[in-house]
């Protein structure tokens, strides 16, 4: 699944029933009539069939699991003649609401060239109405357009239901969210179909043989006006074209023409405009894509208004309208609040005393893009921010088409009266990773080893850049979350587990926000997250089925406070413009009687983070975050309101939350300062980032997108997160011209070391566009060197003097990578550990570590002559060859403690009996940094040359680490001179 968190709002049963030993190819439940093509493959019930629990797949729904459908696959012989073996599906029911089952598609189909949809039903002649429906559009089978026809249940034998495609109408009742809204049954992206039960009934229905038929009748050409919106200026003239296209593509063979008439909205006709109508014409022959426009005058006028509308409304004849008709805007203007010269708390007080209820209720309110189908909600809920989540991309994932496809959201939101601009948010994490061709930098991680402040600050300008120029402006990013479990799945989302090296890194803020300086094309709004405590869950409490995501951090007063308050001090400090609580809770020992969800703590999120240390920005819920604070859907509104939440990221059900949060003001349980106090801090940064001023993409960056430049610095970004933990003989740097055998799973896959949070949400395997592997890194930087790749190391090894075998992990993001969760460890793959064996074995060998965290290779350790932590290094793979030949010095440090045994875990610098295989700070050097701290580190780790002296000395380095970066020099040495003095005593 592309998206996350996606299910229709019911809960789901599976008879896990699969038919044994049937093999027959689909078969239609008739003999077909004429077809064209091969015939989409519906379902018979045969073979494999999958019976799953959420899309794609079969599956029932109900109102409540007591009340959800049982499906079985059952023996049915000779359903319209397929013979003995044939088998149906069975369902039996008792439900209240609602219930059925559904088949979401893997993959949309064309169902176009067929005439409607059949299948074969035995009954229990109960006499019920059974509707059945087929879906349309949208991102997958739960997020599509609902047509729906009915069957009465009259017969106990089995019968054929055929239904023309043009009997089915649009469902009225319910539409999920995130189809199409354009009343059109669009049979090109048929997602599959559901059969719906009447609410409070009891029965059983089998089913067979779900299926197309028929010819599609030939179709009339479409005209549709370019864009549902037009907006201008009064006085000026809407120029609206309106095109005609043909099915095939080729010119019309009949007439058709189009009437327009200029019908009344808030603008009126004489006031606002000039009335008119007409005709188009699109005589036969006419070409497909053959436009034709008509002006719209507005008229001049010099008061203050807001924005008014009318409709251009069309009515074709000898074709069918595509799309709405289009809507033109005259936009506000003469408001205080449009003024740019005033003060932005004037503007932000003028606008709100403008504003509704509803106005503001929509300001707090976040959707998921695919929940707001054709956009046109943006304006009817007045919502204030979309979003994208992980995976949430256009079709194609180019910069034009993001661009397009926010400025297609953002005209909706402006033909509201008030024309409050929108605010669109993407987790921009490691630059723009969602863009097909983004610079992607090391995860968090990684950008920790580097110890380079500077880079992060660029990496948070270019991720701006990236991100801005597709009109995005606003990242839910920096995660300064500090991570104190290897066994997170979103340990490399952080920077260390030690908070002042979080603290450090933070310049990215400023990176972001262009130094405060938001209104630049080159900067965006810079979220800080999961506040409070993210990193310090622990194993076993997760929640939504995790392992530790999501679950409880327990921590004293001055743990909370030492641990996990300072990044956020730092972050209020830089004026970070939102941050986002935690999905995690936290229960302060001594002080709370139970885990509270951050979401709901009113004491931190109001009291700490907005009254103490002074947040002056907007706090963003995470994704359907309050939905786990209560099983109460309203209740969980009203306390995460009055907690502090000023925007809440809902992201599906928008209309629920909104009819909450206004029924919960009127009735005084949400106090309007609340309402006002959010409203105030989100419009606020909105007009900071200049959208009153510039709503639209500033699409001039787009050609810096993965460019040179960018790649350049997050190559070097690449080459500073290396750690170097042994390097034995000093085997590395290698010789450019040296003879290498390549081998390991993570040396040429850009989807393996770019990690989560990549193109989709968990990630993938395989190629990133645009993305250098480390292997062809390598062979761009040493030409004149024989380098031979073996993934497996199956290839002879004869004749090779170095290897270098990088191995690691295959990408995961947030509670699916949780250690114990989905097949996760710690323990490098077979395939990779006999890699390891079998060229080390062979010849002086490198390893490289690409993972999101430490595994376990305290085994592997003593085989290689070279082991570095290369994290996950983005898209350069460069930056790793660079170190490996020398090209760069390695200057890495590691910016978390890496474990000897996974039973030592959790294990933190700071800890008592400290006994890492490798301490926090820990990196040897192989360039020349001259300061104090640096000469006495490296003195330190050359002395350490045995375990027993990393064990007596991991404590005295890992604590001089954190002194070093505290500010603490003088300290920092000394413990360094100590450890060197010990090393040399154990040696
Ligand atoms: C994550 C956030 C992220 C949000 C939006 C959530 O699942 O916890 O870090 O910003 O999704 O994609």
């Amino acid at each position: 699944m592309p998206l996350k968190h996606r299910r229709r709002p019911a809960f789901l049963t599976v008879a896990a029933v699969l038919v044994a030993g049937a093999t027959a190819a689909f078969l239609p439940g008739s003999p077909a009539t004429a077809s064209v093509g091969p015939l989409p493959s519906v379902e018979n019930f045969e073979g494999s069939v999958q019976l799953s629990n959420g899309n794609p797949g079969i599956f029932a729904f109900g109102a409540d699991a007591a009340h959800t459908p049982a499906l079985s696959v059952v023996a049915a012989p000779n359903v319209a003649g397929e013979g003995a073996s044939n088998h149906a599906l069975d369902m039996t029911y008792n439900v209240t609401g609602y219930g059925g089952f559904t088949q979401d598609l893997t993959a949309a189909q064309d169902w176009s060239h067929y005439g409607g949809f059949s299948f074969w039903v035995k009954g229990s002649g109960t006499g019920q109405r059974i509707e059945y429906e087929i879906k349309d559009g949208g991102s997958d089978g739960e997020h599509s357009e609902l047509w729906q026809a009915f069957f009465t249940d009259s017969s106990t034998s089995w019968r054929q239901i055929q239904t023309p495609f043009s009997a089915f109408v649009r469902r009225s009742d319910f539409q999920p969210g995130g189809g199409p809204t354009d009343g059109n049954l669009d049979l090109v992206s048929m997602w599959g179909y559901a059969v719906n039960v009447p609410g409070n009934s009891q029965g059983e229905l089998a089913f067979d043989d779900f299926a197309v038929y028929g010819t599609a009748a030939p179709k009339p050409p479409k005209v549709a006006a370019s864009s549902g919106t037009y907006l201008v200026n009064a006085g000026d003239t809407a120029h609206v074209p309106v095109t005609l296209t043909t099915s095939d593509g080729q010119p019309s063979t009949s007439d058709a023409s189009v009437a327009w008439q200029l019908t009344d909205g808030t603008a009126q006709a004489g006031t606002d405009y000039t009335a008119a109508s007409g005709t188009l014409q699109f005589p036969a022959g006419t070409a497909s894509g053959t436009s034709e426009t008509i002006d719209v005058q507005t008229l001049p006028n010099s008061n203050p208004s807001a924005a008014k509308s009318l409709t251009v409304t069309l009515t074709p004849t000898g074709a069918t309208l595509s799309g709405n008709s289009p809507q033109v805007v005259i936009n506000a203007h003469g408001l205080p609040y449009l003024d740019s010269s005033l003060p932005i708390s004037a503007r932000v007080a003028d606008l709100m005393s403008r504003m509704s209820l509803a106005d503001k209720v929509g300001q707090m309110t976040q959707a998921e893009r695919a929940a707001v189908g054709n956009g046109s909600d943006i304006a009817t809920y007045r919502l204030g921010s979309l979003l994208s989540g992980g995976g949430s991309v256009p079709t194609p994932n180019t910069p034009t088409a993001w661009a397009d496809m926010i400025d297609g959201y953002q005209r909706q939101a402006l033909t509201t009266p008030l024309q409050i601009p929108m605010i669109y948010g993407i987790d921009s994490v490691h630059g723009d990773n969602n863009l097909a061709g983004a610079t992607l930098f090391p995860h968090n991680v990684g950008m920790g080893a580097t110890r380079d402040p500077s880079l992060a600050y660029e990496e948070g300008q270019i991720a701006a850049t990236e991100t801005r120029a597709t009109g995005i402006p606003w990242a839910f990013s920096p995660c300064v979350c500090v991570t104190r479990d290897d066994r997170w799945g979103r340990a490399y989302e952080s920077y260390s587990e030690d908070p002042a090296l979080v603290q450090q890194m933070e310049t990215v803020i400023n990176g972001f926000q262009g130094n405060g300086h938001l209104d630049r094309n080159t900067s965006v709004l810079a979220t800080a997250k999961h506040f409070l405590g993210d990193g310090g869950t622990k194993y076993g409490t997760g929640s939504n089925g995790y392992p530790i995501d999501q679950g409880i951090t327990y921590v004293t007063p001055q743990q909370l406070n030492d641990l996990f308050v300072g990044p956020y001090k730092t972050a209020v400090a830089d004026h970070v413009g939102s941050i986002m609580p935690s999905y995690s809770s936290l229960q302060i020992l001594g002080q709370d009687a139970s885990p509270i969800k951050m979401h709901a703590r009113q004491d931190m999120i109001t009291g700490l983070l907005k009254q103490k240390l002074g947040f002056q920005g907007f706090v963003i819920s995470d994704y359907a975050a309050i939905d786990q604070i209560s099983p109460d859907y309203k209740n969980d509104v009203k306390i995460g309101i009055n907690a502090g939440l000023d925007m809440i990221m809902v992201p599906n059900q928008y209309v629920t939350f909104e009819n909450d949060l206004t029924s919960l003001v009127n009735s005084g349980d949400v106090p309007m300062s609340r309402i006002d106090d959010a409203v105030r801090r989100i419009l606020t940064q909105k007009f900071a980032l200049g959208l009153f001023e510039h709503p639209f993409a500033d699409r001039s960056n787009i050609g810096t997108i993965g460019s040179a430049a960018h790649r350049a610095v997050a190559r070097q970004a690449a080459a500073e997160s290396q750690v170097l933990l042994k390097n034995a003989h000093n085997v590395l740097p290698l010789n450019r011209s040296a003879k290498i055998y390549v081998a390991g799973s993570n040396a040429d896959d850009t989807g393996n070391q770019s990690g989560g949070w990549t193109l989709t949400w968990q990630g993938q395997s395989g190629t990133i566009p645009g993305a250098t592997s480390i292997l062809a890194g390598m062979r761009q930087d040493a030409p004149n060197a024989t380098i031979t790749y073996s993934k497996d190391a199956s290839a002879p090894t004869d004749g090779y003097k170095y290897g270098v075998v990088v191995v690691g992990e295959k990408p995961y993001a947030e509670g699916m990578g949780d250690i114990g969760n989905n097949g996760h460890t710690f323990q490098l793959s077979v395939a990779d550990r006999n890699a390891v064996d079998t060229v080390c074995a062979a010849m002086k060998c490198a390893v490289l570590v690409v993972s999101g965290r430490p595994l376990d290779i305290t085994g592997i350790v003593p085989e290689a002559d070279a082991v570095v932590a290369s994290w996950l290094p983005g898209s350069e793979g460069e930056g790793v060859a660079d170190v490996l030949f020398g090209l760069r010095p390695f200057t890495g440090r590691l910016p978390v403690t890496w474990f000897k045994a996974e039973s030592q875990i959790p294990i933190n610098v700071g800890d008592k009996n400290y006994d890492p295989l490798f301490p926090y700070g820990w990196g040897l050097q192989t360039g020349s940094d001259h300061s104090q701290v640096a000469r006495a580190r490296n003195l330190a780790e050359q002395a350490i040359n045995s375990p027993q002296a990393m064990s007596a000395t991991a404590s005295l380095i890992a604590d001089a680490e954190h002194a070093s970066i505290s500010g603490q020099t003088a300290h920092a040495v000394d413990l360094l001179t100590r450890a060197r003095s010990i090393a040399l005593l154990v040696s």
